[in-house]
């Protein structure tokens, strides 16, 4: 294992075991619309970061609560201490830590631990992707009929999301869609093939940074909707296993272009039709 996943894979585990000492029986607050914020997130924050700047003192940091550090420097470390807040916050067991690094501009390593079910993921760059030690790939899955597929919602403005619409869209042209609440386990789901793809708008570096690698090095695609490719700043995200992006990049450009929308049924003419 390189020296640097052998930093980051027990730091992830460690922050990972911070949030069990917290989950049930913490309170929330609003940092924004519907945006959670607990102390187990700021605590895992500082303690990733206080790891972070002991190993690599002159290494860039942005995390999800507000921790910065050396703005420019080549290197720069993605963290988000607790992703599915929302779902912590209510005791639903879907969360992770999310650790990324990047060296000028390119995506290098990264870690996503699932503490409730004890699941690491972690990749390197040219190395793959594995969990817990042993090598993933994504799906070969080759039909999107045949296809699941994640998708998120945003926790803030999530009145100006339209998401719904290519909800709507893709849940009529595949097996189905989960939204887990979890866009980094959304990302690691895609690289070890229990997701066939997924798509998000408005996302930030934090939720993308680990994620997106895992994706590439199982095997799968990364990109914009218009197939533009993704940087750390991209705020949408189709991840795939490569063989379904062409058709599902396609879908979802349809809905961007009106072309082909499908109409939400009445319910009530539906429901009135089922029951007589
Ligand atoms: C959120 C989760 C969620 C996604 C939101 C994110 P947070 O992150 O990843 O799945 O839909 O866009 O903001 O706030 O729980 O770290
Ligand atoms: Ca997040
Ligand atoms: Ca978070």
């Amino acid at each position: 294992m390189s020296s640097l996943l052998s930093f980051i894979q027990p730091l992830a585990r460690e922050a990972g075991a911070l949030l069990m000492s917290h989950f049930g029986k913490v309170e929330y607050t609003y940092k924004g619309d519907v945006d959670l914020v607990t102390v187990a997130d700021k605590q895992a924050e500082a303690l990733i970061v206080e790891r972070i700047k002991k190993q690599f003192p002159d290494h860039g940091i942005m995390g999800e609560e507000g921790a910065r550090a050396n703005a420019g420097s080549e290197y720069v470390w993605y963290i988000d201490p607790l992703d599915g807040t929302t779902n912590f916050a209510h005791g639903y067991p879907v969360f992770c830590v999310s650790i990324g690094l990047e060296h000028k501009g390119k995506r290098v390593a990264g870690a996503i631990y699932d503490p409730t079910r004890d699941e690491l993921f972690s990749a390197e760059a040219g190395h793959g992707a594995e969990l817990d030690g042993k090598r993933i790939h994504v799906s070969k899955t080759d039909n999107l009929g045949e296809a699941l597929v994640a998708t998120g919602f945003p926790t803030k403005k999530r009145h100006k999301n339209p998401n719904i619409h290519f909800y709507h869209h893709i849940t009529m042209r595949t097996h189905g869609i989960r939204r887990g609440g979890s866009a980094a386990l959304d990302l690691a789901y895609v690289a070890c093939g229990r997701y066939d793809a997924y798509w998000e708008f408005i996302l930030n570096p934090w939720d993308t940074a680990a994620g997106v690698l895992l994706v590439e090095e199982a095997g799968g695609k990364v990109t914009g909707v218009y197939n533009t490719p993704f940087e750390i700043v991209s705020r949408e995200v189709v991840a795939t296993n490569g063989v379904l992006h062409p058709g599902l990049t396609k879908e979802l450009q349809n809905v961007f272009e009106n072309k082909s929308i499908d109409d939400l049924p009445d319910l009530r003419a539906v429901a009135f039709k089922e029951s007589h």
